[in-house]
């Protein structure tokens, strides 16, 4: 089978590390991938939006499989561009990628599918919105409704923090036009977490969850990121709660997904707050999340490229997949600056050391190799160090020191992963 990856952070490393191991594999792409993912597949200078050289890439190449990473190009209609091509791809159509692109969307079906989330309104008018805030009181939550790079989120502490962030969004349109409409939500309390199942139009296979660290600094301070560190599995989230996310929440998504004639194919990722009422849904992305897909692929036991073929084809009805019971966990480094500004360039030493580190596999996320074969940062998250070990505290301990094999003062990262668990 020939694979086309599409993206190059390091979710996409992961997803081609795991794709490499599969027997069914004969030739592996990704665009525009990075210096880790060029170890494993061959890198094609094509970006991750741009559909229509993916597909001519794709068709050109007789690619048996598209896998796309990111939320973007699922956004802009790569699957259906693919699927006129007669290309087969892992991911959402356009229209079921609403459940990321469109917050108010996702919320009318979640309560069409009867699943439990905040209570919420949608506004066009600022006036009436700040009315409402006024009405509710705080804490409560304001977003955009369309896609702002995952930063479309206020959750605010007092109604003078929602009121201005009303301002912002919606009159200011810092975010641009998916400030347009907001939504004000009730604020869940409890822990988060990320949960990912696997869907084939109808049926849905739990791919597992994992715990996010979104916040910059230790202790869960400082701006919010793409995310800092995961692991998994998270205790808190026990298999009698996982039964009652699919029972509750995917499933019936799926079946109203499908009932709206688009059904939902690729993975669905719930982000879940445990509340003291059970799990509620704040939001759905229509992809795997990073880095919450490095910490799950080094747990994965069965084939990937065999388990996304089948959800590909509406095969997933008694599909078995297979995980490690050890726990993993993955420390992201970032470029000092980031979420903020930060330098590209530098240069980054003793990612061997790391990487002969027992039980630890090194994902690149922006990385680039120089002529002389060194690798320079290339973004703002850079790195996952991820390993897996008999307990948590173990891995957590692993990951670290090959962290400390790392030698790139440039660099940065949490120190304190999994500290809900541990
Ligand atoms: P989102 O972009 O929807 O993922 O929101 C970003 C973050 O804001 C989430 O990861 C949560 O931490 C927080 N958040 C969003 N909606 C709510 C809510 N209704 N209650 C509490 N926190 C929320
Ligand atoms: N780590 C969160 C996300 O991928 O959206």
């Amino acid at each position: 089978m020939k694979v086309l990856v599409v993206g190059g952070g390091g979710r996409e490393h992961a997803l081609c590390w795991a794709l490499a191991a599969s027997p069914l594999l004969t030739r592996l792409w990704c665009a525009p991938g990075n210096a880790g993912i060029a170890e494993l597949a061959e890198c094609v200078p094509i970006g991750a939006e741009d559909i229509p050289a993916l597909v001519a890439f794709a068709k050109a190449q007789a690619v048996d499989l598209v896998v796309v990473g990111p939320e973007a190009p699922l956004t802009l209609g790569l699957a259906d561009a693919c699927a006129e091509a007669g290309l087969k791809c892992f991911g959402p159509s356009q229209a079921a990628a609403r459940l990321e692109g469109s917050k108010g969307f996702t919320r009318e079906v979640a309560d069409a599918a009867g699943a439990p989330g905040a209570r919420w309104a949608r506004f066009a008018d600022p006036v009436a919105a700040r009315a409402y805030i006024r009405a509710q009181g705080a804490p409560i939550v304001v977003k955009a409704d369309g896609l702002a790079a995952g930063k479309g989120v206020v959750v605010a502490a007092t109604v003078e923090e929602a009121e201005a962030a009303i301002a912002d969004i919606m009159e200011s349109r810092i975010h641009g036009e998916s400030g347009a409409t907001v939504l004000v939500e009730e604020c869940l309390i409890g822990q988060e977490i990320s949960f990912f199942a696997l869907c084939d139009g109808r049926t849905a296979l739990p791919l597992g969850a994992a715990q996010d660290h979104k916040r910059v600094g230790d202790g869960d301070t400082g701006p919010n990121t793409g995310g800092m560190g995961a692991y998994s599995p998270p205790p808190v989230f026990t298999e009698a709660l996982r039964d009652q996310v699919m029972a509750r929440i995917v499933r019936p998504v799926l079946a109203e997904m499908a009932r709206r004639g688009s059904p939902f194919r690729g993975v669905l990722f719930a982000g879940l707050m445990l509340t003291a009422e059970g799990p509620k849904l704040i939001e759905f992305n229509v992809r795997f999340g990073d880095p919450e897909c490095q910490a799950l692929m080094v747990r994965l036991k069965s084939d990937l490229l065999a388990a996304l073929l089948a959800a590909c084809d509406g095969e997933l009805a008694g599909f078995d997949l297979r995980w490690d019971a050890r726990p993993s966990l993955t420390v992201v480094m970032a470029a000092r600056g980031y979420p903020g500004a930060y330098a590209k360039g530098t240069e980054i030493r003793g990612l061997d050391r790391a990487a002969a580190v027992p039980g630890v596999q090194v994902f690149h996320a922006g990385t680039a190799r120089r002529a002389d074969g060194a690798i320079l940062a290339n973004g703002g998250r850079v790195l996952g160090i991820t390993a897996m070990a008999e307990t948590l505290q173990a891995a957590r301990d692993v990951a670290y020191r090959a962290v400390d094999a790392i030698d790139w003062p440039e660099g940065f990262c949490r120190r304190d992963i999994a500290h809900r668990a541990l």
